[in-house]
């Protein structure tokens, strides 16, 4: 039996956190999940939107699972993924984006590693009025979070099988900043010999990916590019509902779809539940659950290939449709 954090979320959150309970369930994974409320929602009657509830059950259990959570653009309260982020030191985000069967787009046999660093760059939340009509925000770099990050990246890389890190910054013109990023990614880059090193401009990079993704393989990059390159690389492979999620730190990992809220489909049965699902399926391998996370996967692509697909990769299956569709696809195969 697992003991595993389960952060429902708000919008879209949790319908797609049931249909993913549902299918690990379905596929005989005894897990206890305690589940946690976070958000808009919990600060009227707790004060905050990350009651510390919610963090001392991922520092007891380890492991998380999350669904997305709602933030107040330009007011109102920190980020609770920033912030969640924070304070259990997750300072890797792990974004793994390819094509998966049957769902058509651009481009084929993408298969791109997106990983960002996550606790600091612009998302420190260093910010202040200066007057009326000036804002700032400060661009906040470490030597020790960019070097565990590049360590990461290529470590990830070694184990991976994977062939090549690119660095990704804007060192032309933050030239202190990312160009400490750069710096460090290159001393880290000299222990791995055996992988190849690259660097890139990220505006350049982004028109790269989107004339010829086939090209890239591990990308590192600092918290911002790394957020919108991200999404990026998922519209490339069918976009947002597909795009699996991963926050790992040295004692915790949380895994959680790229995407957010989607407060556009909030309750209609229409989100795509793939996305936290293939977060759940790491997070499975995480926790060791391999064969479950094996069968998962193949009744995924199995209910893909059928053609029973939903709204957003132009299909006309609801999520709980889709989420059954699974369901019975788990079933047949552990009979077999
Ligand atoms: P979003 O990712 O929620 O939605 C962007 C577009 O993608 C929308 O049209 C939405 O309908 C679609 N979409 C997203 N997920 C989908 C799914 N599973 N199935 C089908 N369609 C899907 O981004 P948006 O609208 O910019 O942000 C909404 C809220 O989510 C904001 O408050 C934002 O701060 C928050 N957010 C939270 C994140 C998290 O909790 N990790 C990450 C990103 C955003």
């Amino acid at each position: 039996m697992h003991n595993i954090t389960l952060i429902k979320g708000d919008g879209i959150g949790p319908e797609i956190t049931d249909a993913v309970v549902q299918i690990i369930k379905a596929a005989g994974v005894d897990i206890n999940w305690d589940v946690q409320t976070a958000g808009a929602d919990v600060i009227e009657k707790e004060g905050s939107p990350l009651p510390n509830r919610v963090i001392e059950s991922v520092k007891k259990n380890k492991i998380a699972l999350k669904s997305p959570v709602t933030t107040p653009i330009g007011k109102g309260f920190r980020s609770v993924n920033v912030q969640l982020r924070k304070e259990l030191d997750l300072y890797a985000n792990l974004r793994p984006c390819y094509n998966l069967p049957n769902v058509k787009t651009r481009y084929d046999k993408v298969d791109i590693v997106v990983v960002r660093e996550n606790t600091e760059d612009l998302y420190a939340g260093i910010e202040r009025q200066v007057d009326e009509n000036t804002a700032e925000s400060i661009k906040f770099i470490t030597r020790q979070a960019s070097e565990r990050i590049a360590k990461f990246a290529f470590d990830y890389a070694v184990k991976n099988n994977r062939k090549e890190v690119c660095v990704v910054t804007k060192a032309n013109i933050c030239k202190l900043s990312d160009g400490l990023f750069l710096e460090c990614a290159r001393e880290i880059s000299k222990n791995y010999p055996q992988i190849k090193f690259r660097e890139i401009l990220v505006d350049n990079c982004c028109m790269q990916l989107v004339q010829n993704p086939n090209q890239f393989d591990v990308l590192l990059l600092p918290n911002l590019y790394g957020d919108i390159v991200s999404d990026l690389c998922a519209g490339l492979v069918g976009g947002l509902g597909i795009a699996q999620g991963a926050n790992i730190g040295k004692d915790y990992a949380v895994f959680e779809p790229v995407h957010g809220s989607a407060p556009d489909i909030a309750g209609k049965d229409l989100a795509n539940p793939t996305a936290m699902l293939m977060s759940g399926i790491e997070m499975l391998n995480y926790i060791g659950e391999t064969d479950a996370a094996s069968r998962i996967k193949l009744a995924l692509f199995e209910t893909l290939n059928a053609n029973i697909k939903t709204f957003d990769l132009s299909g006309n299956s609801k999520c709980s449709e889709f989420t059954q569709a699974i369901i019975e696809r788990l079933k047949v195969l552990a009979k077999c």
